[in-house]
């Protein structure tokens, strides 16, 4: 909020959006920030991201549930930390997710363990701290955190990750819930496997866990897994099996072109009326939806090359490294100038300056004509960006800033030589 010159408070929008030709953040101009950070940058919206969690806690707000942000999305302590102040829990894939979980704040009970390779040191880790559930992938995982917990004399609790064989209709590098996805048990075996560890002393059965994929926009495959889950609760249910929740995973998609997705209250429409009808209780993963709109990438023009057809290359210098989703998923980011000029509209291929042809961050964009030095922005970056980032080439990864309140933090610095080189003899 700000106030004109006779005092009224004007709401103005949050996020980030145009003051005059320039891209701001919650009216923090872009610029400034990367006056004083230098680029590659990633900047977030504190607003957003709380607007974007309220949003989808509102609208399951009717039906008890909670929700684990997915860390996997963006893990930085200062992110996670915000998360947990706004009331979420947390959904952590490795011991290193859960260890940052802590640090943020996190109590055990708050976290739900998940992935398809647990380590036994990572399940020790989850039983010893008595997570809320681990969400098992196989009967040998059960196995091993069976015996796991008769070792230290406790009964973890778990949900069984479900296989639906249900086409996410996402792309499928990031879809999970068909049959020849690594994911789950198949949703046919469940039964026998509740069967067979019901009077196990280590662990008990208390949820069922599906994650049909994510950057999901069409929300029938959502709707389709909610009811077979609560299917396969009461088919459980007949065989003396009781649960107490049922864990929806991740997925909920977002725009990244401007074309209508699915808002957090048409997927509460989704899912609830068949979870409304068991009664159990819900849990969601929501990783994307809430911090992929929240975040943009700051890259400064190193280069423009004449293709020789009328078309040119733009050179970033930022691009796999610190984004990988257009060259891993083909994903679309728009791309903006952080300042607009008056320059003609100009054909060009925006890519980043590793030695790599699929180092790619959008192809066939019409820009006002780039010059060397323009800062761009790669837009909703925020989720599977900075945690996908690598040091390939030797580069160093970009800093992170959070904007709160109209004010700007650093929460991870940039990384120097000396940090990379640490760990080598
Ligand atoms: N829960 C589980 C078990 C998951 O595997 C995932 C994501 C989530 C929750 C969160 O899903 P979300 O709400 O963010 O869609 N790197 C890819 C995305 C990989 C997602 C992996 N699992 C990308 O950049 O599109």
């Amino acid at each position: 909020m700000i106030s004109d010159k006779i005092g009224r408070f004007i709401v103005t929008p949050t996020g980030f959006h145009r003051q005059g030709g320039a891209l701001v953040c919650d009216e923090v101009p872009l610029r400034d920030i990367t006056a004083a950070e230098g680029t590659p940058l990633y900047v977030y919206s504190a607003n957003v991201i709380a607007e974007r969690f309220r949003a989808i806690a509102e609208a399951f707000a009717s039906y008890p549930h909670s929700l684990h942000y997915a860390l996997k999305a963006n893990s930085t302590l200062a992110i996670a930390r915000l998360l947990r102040s706004l009331g979420a829990g947390a959904d952590a894939n490795s011991g290193g997710e859960i260890d940052v979980a802590l640090r943020a704040g996190f109590i055990p009970a708050q976290i739900v363990f998940t992935g398809v390779g647990k380590t036994q040191a990572e399940l020790a880790q989850a039983i010893d701290l008595g997570v809320m559930t681990i969400n098992a992938e196989s009967a040998g995982e059960i196995e091993r955190i069976d015996a796991l917990a008769i070792d230290r004399q406790v009964r973890a609790r778990i949900a069984l990750r479900v296989n639906p064989d249900i086409d996410a209709r996402s792309h499928p590098h990031i879809s999970t819930g068909l049959k020849t996805n690594k994911f789950g048990v198949p949703i046919d075996e469940v039964p026998d496997l509740c069967r067979r560890f019901a009077n196990a002393r280590g662990v008990e059965i208390v949820g069922l866990h599906i994650h049909l994929g994510s950057q999901i926009t069409d929300l029938t495959p959502l709707r389709k897994a909610s009811e077979a889950i609560v299917a396969l609760s009461r088919e459980l249910r007949d065989l003396g099996v009781f649960i107490d929740h049922v864990d929806l995973g991740g997925g909920l998609g977002i725009s990244y072109d401007g074309s209508p997705v699915p808002s957090a209250r048409d997927y509460a429409d989704a899912l609830l009326p068949a979870v409304r009808d068991s009664g159990l209780e819900l849990i969601l993963e929501p990783g994307r939806n809430i911090i992929g709109p929240a975040g943009v990438l700051l890259s400064r023009v190193i280069d423009v090359k004449p293709q020789g057809n009328g078309r040119q290359f733009v050179i970033l210098d930022a691009g796999m490294t610190e984004l990988i989703r257009p060259m891993l998923y083909n994903a679309f980011h728009r791309i903006e100038h952080v300042e607009t000029h008056d320059r003609p509209a100009a054909d060009c291929d925006i890519v980043g300056p590793l030695c790599e042809s699929s180092d790619t961050l959008g192809k066939n964009r019409v820009l006002e004509q780039p010059e060397v030095g323009d800062l761009m922005a790669v837009m909703d970056t925020g989720a599977y960006g900075a945690v996908m980032a690598s040091n390939y080439n030797r580069r160093l990864m970009p800093p992170e800033v959070l904007v709160d309140r109209g004010r700007w933090t650093v929460i991870r610095r940039r990384q120097t030589i000396d940090d990379l080189l640490a760990l080598e003899a």
